[in-house]
């Protein structure tokens, strides 16, 4: 976790917040050596076993005979290494990789809330997905081989018709530079590029999220009808005969505006919707739990010595009071607050600072661990 902004070398000697107010949104980067002899964290078998699992989202993407196509995973049967033009993409390798998630750790002077995955593709020469534009952020970090980036500010970003995946109808790329290994290119939003492998590479993208108004709008929709309380049925004691029987009456319209006039939110309704949603795990996440899981009691006494961490593939949030842990929301006391801040910001917790935790934080962290939330600290 970055704790101040200082240089780093991952953005070229610049700090975090030179960064945000040069780069961030606005244009491209080049960091050559953000790693210094970077080594890919995963080999290619590794990454092709992934790939073939049905918990883990992948791709292939295949452009042989100068035709596009594009097959969901689980990927077990890759093309043969000889064959031109082809491309993996594994999503996620962070929830299965404790080296890819400490990478992903890299990237955390961008808020968690932002902070997406990291996906890695392994290409042949040729390889790659075609000149595209991302609605996210990105950075395009070299593991292994050579990749060409070709890149342009375009402001035209029509797709061709009918593709299986976003392919630019028009590209004209205005910088091109080779990547090696432990380099990193940043791209902002809408920024065409196409990637190119020269020979076999592997590209980490550490991505970014940002929903859409429109999605976080229905979830919220979603989120707030569990809550709508709004008793009573529509009556007319009163009714009329009536010469037009299709006609929907101002009484009953009015009636049911003002009913739906009653139904409220409040910050701390968005505050839960926000937390819940963003610590939601994606559909294919499953979580681990121990094979033979302590009881409470010699759990919280290996706790109180070893700590405690969270698992590769939870997320945990807060706001004020509120606590959000895989899709779920708690609100806490101020002491509680603080020792689960620390744990949501450090991902990991001292045995000693577990010492003030209350009876029911301790019964929620055993909760945790019996799920494959958290886990006691090796
Ligand atoms: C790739 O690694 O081949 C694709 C990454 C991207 O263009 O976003
Ligand atoms: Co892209």
């Amino acid at each position: 976790m970055q704790k101040n902004n200082s240089p780093l070398t991952l953005l070229g000697n610049i700090s975090p917040k030179q960064f945000f107010t040069e780069y961030w949104h606005k244009k491209p980067l080049l960091i050559r050596q953000a790693i210094p002899e970077f080594q890919p964290l995963l080999s290619k078998s590794e990454l092709f076993e992934l790939a073939a699992q049905d918990d883990v989202e992948s791709r292939l993407i295949t452009f042989f005979k100068k035709h596009w196509e594009m097959k969901n995973g689980p990927i077990s049967s890759i093309p043969v290494k000889e064959k031109k033009d082809w491309t993996l993409l594994v999503q996620g390798v962070n929830l299965h990789n404790d080296d890819a998630n400490e990478l992903l750790k890299q990237f955390r002077f961008v808020p968690d809330a932002r902070l997406d995955d990291l996906m890695i593709s392994y290409a042949v020469d040729g390889g790659g997905v075609g000149p595209h534009f991302d609605s996210y952020d990105v950075f395009l970090l070299q593991a292994h081989g050579q990749r060409r980036w070709q890149i342009g500010a375009q402001k035209n970003l029509s797709l061709i018709e009918g593709m299986p995946l976003k392919i630019l109808s028009h590209f004209e790329s205005d910088q091109e530079f080779i990547l090696e290994p432990g380099d990193m290119l940043y791209l902002p939003p809408q920024y065409a590029h196409d990637g190119v492998a020269i020979g076999e590479c592997m590209t980490y993208s550490i991505g970014f999220r940002a929903p859409s108004f429109q999605e976080l709008g229905e979830s919220f929709m979603n989120f707030m009808s569990e809550s709508i309380d709004l008793p009573g049925r529509y009556s007319d004691p009163d009714l009329k005969t009536t010469t037009k029987p299709a006609e929907i009456s101002t009484e009953l319209l009015t009636t049911l505006s003002e009913q739906i006039a009653k139904i409220r939110f409040t910050n701390d309704d968005i505050t839960i919707f926000l937390g819940e949603y963003l610590t939601e795990p994606k559909p294919n996440v499953y979580f681990d739990s121990p094979e033979k899981p302590l009881t409470p009691k010699r759990f919280e006494q290996a706790a109180l010595k070893k700590g405690v961490r969270l698992s590769r593939k939870t997320m945990m949030l807060y706001k004020g009071k509120h606590i959000f842990i895989n899709g779920e929301s708690f609100a806490v006391t101020t002491a509680d607050k603080d020792i689960l801040a620390t744990l949501a910001n450090q991902k990991n917790l001292a045995g000693s600072d577990l010492l003030g935790a209350s009876p029911d934080a301790m019964e929620a962290f055993c909760l945790w661990y019996e799920d494959g939330w958290l886990e006691l600290n090796p």
